[in-house]
């Protein structure tokens, strides 16, 4: 049987990582300033994180939301208070796609409602609605094409309230990255986020914080969306959650109430699941990794702001993107093949920087020299 291609994919195999880095078949190591698309949080095979999956597998791995789970509840407790929302109720699934369509569903379910605004080059997920409300045509099936769904220009004060005041009624949630990932690293405003909480508010509508890709900690704050100083409705979470662990969810605000068969899932939560999730908490925690994330990143912002010709460097914490013009079109290739650097891209011009938040200074003093390197041999 042949695998369904889906990817173009980097003629590299890694069979082991630690930290920041991993290794080939041929024991050649490579620096990940991608964190495997962001998911990896506290560092590739964290001990803690293992040992804690190793000994949870040792005890059960799995059993059916049935039964009480009282894992789930420790990482509901630890996630409260680590995110500041303490008040907030807890729902696991097991990926950012599942997250994004079971908040969209929730919110249709609260208000009865069906309309969602979602906005320019978002990207929410492959599966039915959060396909829907992904600003990519290429990803969305004749199946998924729906009136339900109304995209606005990103951060359009105007547009947005121009919206609400013909159609506020009709609108079901409002769905926002605080910082586009797969768009191009693209950051709300607060302004933007603030009108958008107090339309919702107005209206009856639900705010979802897309925090799949840019929460958890990565930016500094553990929502992005806390930057702008809102609280959302409902906030959905993946990635970094489990540090590569598939475990994701979405946290809910008190107004929403649970109403039985609404929402469910078989392997969301499941006891293997909660430990990796929890595991990555209690080492976020222990190692101060926000704040590493905050250090790490401004000391990357700024350096890369000296870097010519790169230009329109942008993002927060460890979730940097910069715009790379056509003379030295092939960075990310060069950096990969030359300099053993795992980079993200956006479009073909724009790298995006998304390493594990424990980066460590000598490797983001790596990175920087590999850069300028390979942009003088492009150069020259
Ligand atoms: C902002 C955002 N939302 C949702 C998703 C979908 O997550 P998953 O691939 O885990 O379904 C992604 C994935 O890149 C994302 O970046």
């Amino acid at each position: 049987m042949n695998l369904f291609d889906v990817y173009p994919l980097n003629n590299v195999t890694i069979v082991r990582a630690v930290g920041s880095t991993v290794w080939d078949e041929n024991d050649q190591p490579y620096l990940d300033m991608y964190g495997g698309h962001a998911v990896i949080s506290i560092g590739h095979t964290h001990p803690h994180w293992v040992q804690r999956i190793e000994e949870q597998l040792k005890k059960i791995a799995f059993y059916s939301n049935s039964i009480i789970i009282p894992l789930q509840k420790e990482l509901a407790e630890k996630l409260g208070k680590i995110s500041g929302k303490e008040d907030y109720q807890l729902f696991l699934c097991n990926s950012g796609a599942e997250a994004n369509e079971n908040a969209l569903k929730l919110a249709s379910f609260y208000n009865g409602r069906k309309k969602i605004i979602a906005f320019g080059k978002a990207f929410h997920g492959r599966t039915s609605l959060a396909v829907s409300a992904t600003d990519n045509r290429n990803y969305i099936a004749p199946v998924n094409e729906t009136d339900n769904v109304v995209f606005l220009p990103f951060n359009d004060e105007a547009a947005l309230q121009q919206y609400f005041d013909q159609h506020g009624h009709e609108v079901s949630s409002v769905i926002i990255e605080g910082i586009q990932g797969v768009g191009g690293i693209n950051v709300a405003t607060t302004e933007f986020m603030q009108l958008i909480r107090r339309l919702c508010d107005k209206h009856g509508a639900v705010f979802i914080a897309d925090s799949v890709q840019c929460g958890y900690g990565r930016t500094g704050r553990f929502f992005s969306h806390d930057y702008a100083d809102v609280n959302a409705d409902i906030y959905s979470m993946a990635k970094g959650m489990g540090n590569g662990f598939p475990v994701a969810g979405i946290i809910i605000a008190p107004h929403i109430k649970p109403k039985h068969f609404q929402l469910g899932t078989t392997f969301g939560g499941n006891h293997l699941a909660c430990a990796a999730a929890l595991a990555v908490l209690e080492v976020m925690e222990e190692e101060n990794l926000m704040d590493n994330a905050t250090k790490m990143g401004n000391y990357l912002m700024e350096e890369l702001k000296k870097t010519e010709p790169l230009k329109n460097i942008r993002g927060r914490g460890l979730m940097i993107g910069f715009d790379v013009p056509e003379e030295i079109g092939t960075l990310r290739k060069n950096l990969l093949n030359n300099q053993k650097i795992f980079t993200g891209m956006a479009n073909p011009n724009v790298i995006r920087v998304l390493p594990s938040l424990a980066l460590q200074k000598s490797d983001a003093d790596k990175f920087l020299k590999a850069i300028k390197l390979e942009i003088e041999h492009l150069k020259n």
